[in-house]
C-alpha cells in the first residue's frame, strides 16, 4: 500500500493497489498541470476576497502554488501515481509544502468543477495552436497558389479527366476546406471559453464565491450558467475533436493527391527527399510515407470522434467516472492533428511541380469537349443538342486515334452547319482554364481574387487568434505573477 492515502475517513482500510491502477488517469492527465495550478491561483484569491479563508492561509497557498508551477517548468514535479489523477497529486504536493494550510484550498470546489475547467482551459490553447498549424498550411496552399494560376492541369471528376484547371484553382479548393476548418474552430472557442469553477460537485456552493469574478481572472467569457450541466459537460470537447477529424479527413483527401500525383502514373510533382523514405528492398525506391501516414492516421482521429460520443451516450446527470475517459482520445486527437498539418505544410513547401507534365496530360482525354458545346451554343444549339453533336465528334476523333484539336477543320463543319472558322479558337485547352472567369471559377483572374479575399480572412484569423492570445497572457500573468 501505498503510504499517501486519498481522503481515506470514510474506509476502514484502504483502495487496493489493483484499483489504484485501474483507476488512475495520472498518465493522461498530467499534461493539465500547469492548468491545474493556474485554476487554483483563480480560486485561491476569490476565496480570500469573499472571506472565506482568510488572507494569511491565502497567501501560503499562493506561495505554495507558485513553488509547484515553478517545479513544472523545470520538470522537477514528483508525480505519485496512487494520488488517482492530476488534481489530487497537486492537492498533495501543496500540502507536503504549505502544510495543512494547504487542505484549506479544496473549499467550495470539486474535483467535478476543477477538471472540467482544467479541460476548457487546455483546450482553448489547443484550438489556438490548432488554428495557427492551419494558417500556415493555408499560407503554403495560397503561395502555390499564387505561384501556379497558371499552371495547367486537368480537373478530375470519378478520377477521369474532366476540363481543364490550374494548380493554383487546385491549391485554392483545399485551401477552402482548411478556411472553414478554422471558422468551426473558431466557433468552438466561445462554447469553450465559458467557467465551469464554482459548480462544485454538481449543485453550486453554499460559500459566497463570484463566479464572475473567477471567470474572469481566468479570462474566460463568463461563468458556466447551471452547475450541474457545467460538471457534466463535455460538448465543447466533442466539438473539437469533431473539427479534428473532419480537419483530418481534409488532409487524408490532399496527401491522397499527392501520394497519387508523386507516382509515375501521374508524375505531377516530386517530394523532397526530407519528406519521402526508402525501401528496404527495393533499391529505386522513394516512397510518400508521410503522406500515407495522415492519410492512415484519420482513422484513429476519426476514432477518437466515436469514443467520445460513445462514451458520453446514455450518461446519466450529474458527473460519472466514465468522464474521465474524455481526454485521451482529445489530447490524441488535437496532437495527431498538429502534427499531421505541421507535415503536410512541409510536404507541400518543398515538392516540385512538374509544370510540363501537369499540362501535356490534359491534352488526352478529350478536357475539351464541353468548351466545344458550349460554343455550338452560342451559335444557337440548345445545349442539349450540342452535348450530343460533340458526343459524336468524340466518337470521331477515338476512331481517328487523336483528340479534338486534330480533327480537320472539315470534320468539325461537318458536324452541324453552323461551325465556322473560329471554332479552332475554341479548342486549346488553355483557352478552356482562361474562359472560366465567374466567380470562384479557374481563371487567372479569378483565382487571384480568390487570393486575395483568402489573404484578408487569413488576416482575420491572425487577429481574433493574437486577441485570445493576448487575453489569456494577460490573464495568467496577474495569476502567476
Ligand atoms: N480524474 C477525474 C476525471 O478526469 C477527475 C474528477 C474526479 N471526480 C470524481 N468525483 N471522482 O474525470
Amino acid at each position: 500500500m501505498n503510504q499517501r492515502v486519498l481522503w481515506s475517513g470514510r474506509f476502514a482500510q484502504g483502495t487496493s493497489d489493483r484499483t489504484l491502477a485501474f483507476t488512475t488517469s495520472l498518465d493522461v492527465d498530467n499534461r493539465m498541470a500547469f492548468y491545474d495550478v493556474v485554476g487554483s491561483l483563480a480560486h485561491v484569491r476569490q476565496l480570500v476576497e469573499r472571506d472565506i479563508i482568510d488572507p494569511s492561509s491565502g497567501e501560503a497557498i499562493e506561495a505554495g502554488l507558485k513553488g509547484i508551477l515553478s517545479d513544472l517548468w523545470q520538470n522537477k514535479v514528483e508525480w505519485d501515481g496512487a494520488l488517482e489523477d492530476v488534481h489530487s497529486n497537486m492537492e498533495f504536493l501543496l500540502t507536503d509544502r504549505v502544510g495543512e494550510v494547504g487542505g484549506r484550498l479544496h473549499t467550495g470546489r470539486s474535483r467535478n468543477d476543477q477538471v472540467a475547467t482544467d479541460f476548457r482551459l487546455y483546450l482553448r490553447d489547443a484550438v489556438l495552436d490548432l488554428m495557427e498549424l492551419l494558417m500556415a498550411l493555408q499560407t503554403t496552399l495560397v503561395c502555390l497558389a499564387d505561384e501556379h494560376m497558371d499552371t495547367l492541369m486537368p480537373g478530375f471528376t470519378h478520377m477521369q479527366h474532366a476540363q481543364p484547371v490550374s494548380l493554383g484553382f487546385h491549391m485554392m479548393a483545399h485551401f477552402q476546406r482548411f478556411q472553414r476548418d478554422g471558422d468551426r474552430l473558431m466557433d468552438s472557442f466561445d462554447r469553450i471559453n465559458v467557467c465551469p469553477l464554482g459548480s462544485a460537485a454538481l449543485a453550486g456552493t453554499t460559500y459566497p464565491l463570484d463566479r464572475h469574478a473567477t471567470a474572469s481572472m481566468l479570462a474566460f467569457d463568463r461563468p458556466s450558467e447551471n452547475a450541474m450541466d457545467a460538471v457534466s459537460d463535455r460538448d465543447f470537447a466533442v466539438e473539437v475533436t469533431f473539427v479534428c477529424a473532419l480537419a483530418a479527413d481534409h488532409l487524408s483527401s490532399l496527401c491522397e493527391e499527392l501520394v497519387m500525383w508523386s507516382g509515375p502514373e501521374f508524375g505531377f510533382v516530386e517530394m523532397s527527399d526530407l519528406y519521402s523514405t526508402g525501401s528496404s528492398i527495393m533499391p529505386q525506391k522513394k516512397n510518400p510515407d508521410v503522406c500515407e501516414l495522415v492519410r492512415g492516421r484519420t482513422g484513429s482521429v476519426i476514432g477518437d470522434l466515436t469514443s467520445m460520443l460513445i462514451m458520453l451516450k446514455g450518461l446519466p446527470f450529474a458527473y460519472n467516472r466514465d468522464l474521465q475517459e474524455d481526454k485521451a482520445p482529445v489530447f490524441h486527437a488535437v496532437d495527431t492533428v498538429l502534427s499531421c498539418l505541421d507535415m503536410t505544410r512541409d510536404v507541400l513547401d518543398t515538392m516540385i511541380v512538374d509544370k510540363e507534365r501537369m499540362g501535356a496530360v490534359t491534352e488526352d482525354g478529350f478536357i475539351n469537349a464541353t468548351d466545344l458545346a458550349d460554343h455550338l451554343v452560342t451559335l444557337g444549339l440548345p445545349f442539349r443538342k450540342a452535348h450530343e453533336v460533340v458526343g459524336g465528334a468524340v466518337r470521331l476523333a477515338i476512331e481517328k486515334g487523336g483528340c479534338l484539336e486534330e480533327l480537320s477543320l472539315d470534320e468539325l463543319k461537318g458536324l452541324c452547319d453552323l461551325v465556322g472558322d473560329d471554332v479552332v479558337e475554341v479548342l486549346p485547352v488553355r483557352r478552356c482554364m482562361e474562359r472560366r472567369n465567374t466567380y470562384g471559377g479557374t481563371s487567372p483572374e479569378s483565382v487571384s481574387l480568390q487570393i486575395l479575399e483568402a489573404e484578408s480572412c487569413l488576416r482575420k484569423r491572425e487577429e481574433f487568434i493574437g486577441k485570445r492570445r493576448d487575453s489569456i497572457a494577460l490573464a495568467f500573468k496577474a495569476l502567476t505573477g
